[in-house]
């Protein structure tokens, strides 16, 4: 990635994926390849079943390795049964994926939701990554990370398999980005997901306004997921 004078978020979201096993498998093998490098930051999402094997298991091997979960709750610690609530997780992530379009699909998250859990991530230090579906939607206030991903380009199928694969193209999410900057300020990050594999991860982070991937389908091969970092380090 050149002079790397941006940051370059790789995200692997894992969804309902995973055993602890499996989940460890990947860790060793994907975690002793990731370079230590400021801007180049890595994060991985599992399960919530996982998130504390996974935690420790960075921490041994010293790894570059960041941990999010895939949604927080809106509330804070207290009877909300069911709930994982930031100021709970906060010893074991840095990292949250919040708004993604599965959620607000399933489980009828709102866009004031959204919010809640934007403000339960960041009052706990958390870092909150919230998922866009296009330009029309809402953005809460302080959110410095959105990750753009169009409905139609979510688990299409990776993209090197011959006839699957329908990610935006990297020109497109370029002009959506810079959208969002323009409204929203330089000081927000813009990442891409949908359909991202090591066969066109390079093309998404090299747009000026794009600054990483959120990757579903892709991130749980360990051989793919660091075939796409090396791809955007190239
Ligand atoms: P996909 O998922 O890479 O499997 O399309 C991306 C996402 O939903 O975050």
């Amino acid at each position: 990635m050149g002079g790397m004078d941006k940051n370059i978020w790789v995200i692997a979201n894992w969804k309902s994926n995973k055993t602890i096993a499996e989940a460890l498998d990947w860790v060793s093998k994907v975690g002793s390849y990731i370079p230590k490098k400021e801007n180049f930051k890595v994060v991985v999402c599992p399960t919530y079943s996982c998130i504390s094997e996974v935690k420790k298991a960075i921490k041994v091997g010293n790894f570059p390795l960041l941990v999010g979960a895939q949604d927080l709750s809106p509330f804070k610690a207290g009877a909300y049964t069911g709930e994982e609530s930031a100021v709970l997780l906060k010893d074991l992530i840095e990292f949250s994926i919040l708004g993604h379009s599965e959620r607000r699909k399933n489980f009828g998250e709102t866009d004031e939701m959204v919010a809640q859990k934007v403000q339960q991530a960041l009052a706990n230090n958390i870092i909150a990554l919230v998922c866009v579906q296009g330009e029309e939607t809402l953005i809460p206030e302080q959110c410095s990370l959105i990750a753009y991903e169009p409905i139609w380009a979510i688990s299409t199928g990776l993209t090197n398999t011959p006839g699957a694969g329908k990610a935006d193209n990297p020109e497109n999410a370029e002009i959506v980005a810079k959208f969002f900057k323009q409204k929203y300020g330089n000081n927000l990050e813009v990442i891409y997901g949908g359909s991202v594999s090591s066969a066109n991860a390079k093309g998404f982070v090299s747009q000026p306004n794009i600054n990483g991937i959120l990757i579903g389908n892709a991130s749980l091969d360990p051989g793919e997921f660091i075939a796409i970092c090396k791809s955007c380090l190239e």
